[in-house]
Order: structure tokens, then sequence, then C-alpha cells
């Protein structure tokens, strides 16, 4: 769908027991980039939406670690795929300048963003149609 590094859903390694589960995620490991950032998401109704920006620079990786939420990403070209967030030992990694778009909340969902840069309100674009122009060089 995009370019060079590209939306995927990334699987992540687990070293649950007896004594109950254990995902690990190791930036340039498990995922592609240093980690310099960490936030979530929780307590959002099942009707609100979230994200609703692109990233000039961040890379992000989504992890519903309870809970369940959809992500849709869009590329400014006409393409677009929703991802379900459904298991936490699955994430879903995002590289610069996609759209993204995510919804349908569980009650219970705690969403983990891992960002390859600190936060940085410029970067970020909060108009598609500004997007879009970027993306097909207007
Ligand atoms: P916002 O980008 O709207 O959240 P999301 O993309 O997850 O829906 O961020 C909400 C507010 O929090 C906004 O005022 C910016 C601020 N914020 C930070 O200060 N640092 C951060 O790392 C993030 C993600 C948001």
């Amino acid at each position: 769908m995009m370019d060079g590094k590209e939306v995927k859903m990334l699987e992540f390694p687990q070293k649950g027991d007896e004594r109950g589960h254990l995902v690990i995620v190791e930036g340039m490991k498990d995922v592609p980039f240093e980690i310099k950032r960490i936030f979530y998401i929780y307590g959002s109704d099942a009707n609100v939406v979230r994200g609703q920006h692109a990233n000039k620079k961040t890379e992000f990786v989504l992890i519903n670690v309870a809970g369940t939420s959809k992500v849709k990403v869009r590329d400014g070209k006409g393409n677009e795929a929703v991802f379900s967030l459904n298991r936490p030992h699955t994430g879903i990694y995002l590289p610069k300048m996609v759209w993204k778009d995510m919804y349908d909340f569980s009650e219970d969902s705690v969403l983990l963003c891992l960002a390859s840069e600190h936060y940085d309100a410029s970067e970020y674009i909060r108009d598609y149609d500004e997007f879009v122009d970027i993306v097909n060089d207007k």
C-alpha cells in the first residue's frame, strides 16, 4: 500500500508460562525504530474517533494490550485498509505520512502507542486535505 516502510501487522515474542503472559517489544528488534516515546489511550467510548492525523516524521506501533479497537489507514492516494487490534501480542506498524483513524474502542480498551520521536506538535498534519496535497506533491 505505501512505499518503502509499509503498514503491517507485527507479532511479538511471547514468553508466558504458568505464571502468566509476558510479551516483549524491543526497539530496532521487534519494532523497526528506537522507541523514544510511549503513550496510551483508554476510556474512549465506542463512538469516538481518535487520531485523524498524519505525521511528517514519527513512526508508530499500536498495540491493544487490553480490549480491542480498529485502525483505518489511508495513504491519501485512494488506498485504505482497516486493521483490528485484538491481541496483546500483535501490533500495527505505521510509517510516517499515513493518515490514521482509531475507533471502535471496547470498554476495556487500553491502546499502547510506541513512537519513534518525541512529541512535536508541528510534525502533525491534522487537516486531511492538506495531507492529500502533500502526498500528491501539490
Ligand atoms: P491527540 O494527538 O489528539 O491524540 P490521539 O492521536 O491519540 O487521538 O493528542 C491529544 C492531546 O495530547 C493533544 O493536545 C496533544 C497532546 N499530546 C502530547 O502532548 N504528547 C503526546 O505524546 C501526545 C500523543 C499527545
